[in-house]
């Protein structure tokens, strides 16, 4: 696809679809002519997010929430995450079968980003639910799932909603230091308004954009390791190469494969003539793959030199807000199962189920 049409129109749909680096690049820098806000209605929580927004009031809000994610906090949070990714790999210690998404790599991003948002333990299943629910996508096109689907996630939606709001009025009171919604308070606080009604959407989105994905970019380099068992000796003997094996993996195996734009205005792109209105799809996965940017682009390779130019999270202004969050943890996940367990030892733990394929996430639903 990428070498015969990487710009592919679809005139059933009205809709176009690109598929090589360059392109997708171009449309993610683009915000003057491919806009975030794709038609995501009102009444959903996310329509009130920045991933749906375009400046100035993504500008506004991204500077604001920016300050959640920086350097200093990611520190703070270090030892807390290295915490729960022992206790997990301790509660899988002597079980015979396992199912290592639903033990460890889906838990893990779950919990750290409940404990940054400030909530208790004790509410963490419905959490998860809620994040699933949210970020899913209809089984199929017939209208009675479609409908199932928009309740569901209108449901999941409204239930956290009034749950963040029962945390936003807490934290108003008893701020935190290094919690997301305590940060997000104290900035109101300071003059740089950012009120309750772009706050739960926030929350609701860093759910649903972080816990799948990190899930996925935890489970998908595991995958990889047991199926190439000599990366994972390569980093047995050389753990400085983790942060390599992490960014190969987001490009390898990227958790996002396709996002959208709507064409803001009509524009000549690479010969075509796109419309004001038409949807464009980019496909990271396929970006990631392009061999006029990557060589021998099929091959994990460790030593890459062009590792962090990947597209696994984007670029232009909507660069994922939590990949320093997602580095972190997986990181942190990999370097300490390097450790617990031994290069022969760990591919044989555990047996593989293939990886299915959805519409926009790429990831394990189990793996045992
Ligand atoms: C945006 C991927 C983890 C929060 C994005 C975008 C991508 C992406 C591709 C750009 C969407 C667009 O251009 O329309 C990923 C991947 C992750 C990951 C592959 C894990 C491996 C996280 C985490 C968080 C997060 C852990 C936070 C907890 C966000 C937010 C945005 C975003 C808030 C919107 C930024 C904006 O609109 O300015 N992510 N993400 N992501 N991501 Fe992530």
């Amino acid at each position: 696809m990428r070498e015969e049409s990487p710009l592919l129109y679809n005139e059933e749909l009205d809709c176009w679809s690109v598929f090589s680096y360059e392109m997708v690049k171009r449309v993610v820098e683009n915000k003057d002519y491919f806009s975030s806000a794709t038609g995501v209605k009102k009444e959903q929580s996310l329509s009130r997010s920045m991933i749906t927004m375009d400046p100035p009031l993504h500008t506004k809000i991204r500077s604001i929430v920016n300050r959640a994610f920086t350097p200093r906090v990611m520190k703070a949070w270090e030892p807390r995450i290295h915490e729960i990714t022992n206790e997990l790999i301790a509660k899988m210690e002597g079980k015979r079968e396992i199912d290592f998404i639903e033990e460890f790599a889906g838990p893990l991003p779950v919990i750290v980003i409940a404990e940054m948002l400030g909530i208790q333990s004790t509410n963490m299943k419905k959490f998860k639910e809620w994040s699933h629910i949210i970020f899913s996508t209809p089984v199929d096109n017939s209208d009675e799932e479609v409908r199932i689907w928009k309740e569901a996630k209108l449901k999941a939606e409204a239930e956290l909603e009034e749950f963040f709001n029962e945390i936003i009025a807490d934290k108003r009171k008893n701020p935190g230091d290094n919690d997301i919604i305590s940060i997000l308070v104290k900035a109101n606080e300071v003059g740089e308004k950012l009120s309750g009604e772009y706050i739960v959407p926030f929350c609701n989105l860093l759910l649903a954009a972080g816990n799948e994905t990190t899930t996925s970019l935890i489970g998908n380099s595991i995958y990889t390791f047991a199926e190439q068992p000599e990366i994972y000796r390569s980093l047995q003997s050389n753990p400085l190469l983790v942060s390599h094996a992490v960014e190969e993996s987001l490009r390898f195996r990227s958790p996002v494969q396709v996002m959208r734009r709507i064409v803001k205005k009509d524009l000549e792109f690479y010969g075509q003539q796109l419309k004001e209105g038409q949807l464009v799809f980019f496909f990271l996965g396929a970006a990631n793959r392009d061999e006029r940017v990557f060589e021998n682009p099929e091959i994990f390779d460790l030593n890459r030199s062009n590792k962090r130019d990947h597209m696994a999270f984007g670029g232009g202004i909507h660069f994922c807000l939590g990949a320093p969050l997602a580095r972190l943890e997986a990181n942190i996940a990999i370097s300490s199962l390097l450790k617990k367990y031994s290069a022969y030892e760990f591919p044989l733990t555990f047996e593989l189920d293939p990886i299915p394929n959805s519409g926009v996430g790429y990831g394990l639903n189990s793996l045992n």
